[in-house]
């Protein structure tokens, strides 16, 4: 469940107004991964040296996890475009409630702090807009790893030790108790097997990381993990890989306008799930070094989507494919795997003039011709990036309110959207 799309708790005074109908041009650079970038800063919590990274996103969920960092005694330091975490410090292991309410990646923080300090209290993360989110993995991982767990009103309370590797079988793959096990793990006394083990590159990303600081992770990316337990973990310069959801995103935005769009910074390799869906849908894709082009068709064609875990489609675009889908030439069946409830953005797209129809974990898009601005809300992440691009195809003026949703996970959208010559401000309210 650590994962990204809660219902934040900052106020909803930001909207985007978008004059749809232009094609996007030109080029720009994907940030770096979100979702890298999260564990990555819970993971400098099992450093004894100074973590410096480049390339770290500005993002809401960002800011929060380095509140909570400096909470736990570690020092933080921003210049420029460096980021230098120094966690030697860190001597608390209890994260307070209002933080973890912020942000449900708290929960990353788990194994760490339990293999760096031998304790832990952290308020129970709650259910959120897309679904109940677990962590049930997460604590019989730890569990199975020496950690004694109870849980009292609402909070969890973790003791070991020393934790001691483990065999552990996951379930399903959750990419969140994969990199927490993973990070724990490091820390343990012998060594950890981890099974049906998520595949996901930003986990890929973090073992690197954690290996650059004197880990010994096998087999991230495998379904199967080996982590060989060490005594301490030292410093480490670090920069995490490119957002392939933002990339997706964009991707998307340039195939629903019908535009010709050029990526710099991406990993073709982490998209060839969306790259071929979005050629199915009539795009034309190419790849160049660490670049991708995609030109969009005159009208999308519609094809049928399943979200499953790396290397499946991500879920974390089904969203925005839904609104590109709603423009195709006939029908298209998605089908959402990971999550219970994620479709968010279905009424609102709905408002537009969308011809959508749920049925289970089963969506019915029939395309239409065109879809019409409107004033529509965001209720997580990923619905608010589809709304926004249904917006920059639609006749006439959408309002997306909500923009705080989108701010957790996409640095200043509209500036990259704009700079691809898309119609789109912020509007402060109040
Ligand atoms: C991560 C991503 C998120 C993405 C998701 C799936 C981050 C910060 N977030 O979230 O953007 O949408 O992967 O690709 O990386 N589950 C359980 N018990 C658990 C853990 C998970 O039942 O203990 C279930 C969840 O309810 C969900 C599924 O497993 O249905 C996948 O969740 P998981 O892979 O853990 O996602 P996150 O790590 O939370």
């Amino acid at each position: 469940m650590s994962g990204e799309e809660d219902g934040g708790m900052v106020a909803a005074m930001e909207r985007l107004i978008i004059e749809g109908g232009r094609s996007l041009e030109g080029s720009v650079e994907v940030h770096g991964a979100k979702n890298a970038a999260l564990p990555l800063l819970a993971g400098t919590v099992l450093s004894a040296g100074d973590c410096v990274f480049d390339g770290v996103p500005q993002l809401v969920d960002v800011a929060v996890m380095l509140e909570i960092l400096e909470q736990l005694g570690a020092q933080v330091r921003r210049e420029g475009g460096t980021l230098t975490i120094a966690g030697g410090n860190v001597d608390r292991g209890e994260v307070s409630e209002g933080l973890v309410r912020r942000m449900r990646s708290s929960i990353f923080l788990m194994g760490p702090l339990l293999a760096r300090l031998g304790r832990v209290v952290l308020s129970y993360p709650g259910g959120c807009a897309i679904g109940p989110r677990p962590i049930d993995l997460h604590l019989a991982g730890l569990a199975a790893m020496g950690a004694r767990i109870h849980e009292d009103h609402g909070y969890i309370h973790a003791r070991a030790d020393r934790l001691v590797g483990a065999a552990i079988h996951l379930d399903f793959p959750s990419v969140g108790a994969t990199e927490n096990l993973m990070m724990a793990a490091s820390l343990a006394h012998g060594t950890t097997w981890i099974r049906n083990a998520a595949r996901e590159p930003e986990l890929v990303d973090l073992a690197n990381f954690l290996n650059a600081m004197g880990a010994r992770v096998q087999g991230a990316g495998s379904d199967c993990v080996r982590v060989e337990g060490v005594r301490e973990l030292g410093g480490v310069r670090h920069r995490p890989i490119p957002d392939r959801i933002e990339a997706g995103t964009l991707m998307a935005a340039a195939a629903i306008t019908g535009g010709e769009v050029c990526l710099y910074r991406v990993r073709p390799e982490h998209l060839t799930a969306v790259t071929s869906k979005l050629r199915e849908a009539g795009a034309a894709v190419e790849e160049a070094g660490d670049g991708l082009r995609l030109r969009g068709p005159d009208r999308p064609r519609a094809t049928n989507l399943r979200t499953l875990p790396y290397p499946g489609f991500p879920t974390d675009l089904q969203p925005q494919m839904v609104a590109l889908l709603s423009l195709a030439e006939g029908t298209s069946l998605v089908t959402e795997n990971i999550f219970e409830n994620r479709f968010g953005h279905v009424e609102e797209l709905r408002r537009m003039g969308a011809q959508l129809a749920t049925e289970g974990r089963g969506l019915t898009v029939q395309g239409v011709e065109r879809l019409s601005g409107a004033r529509v809300v965001a209720t997580d992440l990923r619905s608010g990036a589809a709304l926004v691009l249904a917006g920059l195809a639609a006749q006439g003026r959408t309002v997306v309110e909500g923009v705080d949703h989108v701010d957790r996970g996409y640095q200043a959208l509209e500036e990259t959207l704009a700079r691809l010559g898309a119609r789109i401000r912020r509007e402060r309210l109040g």
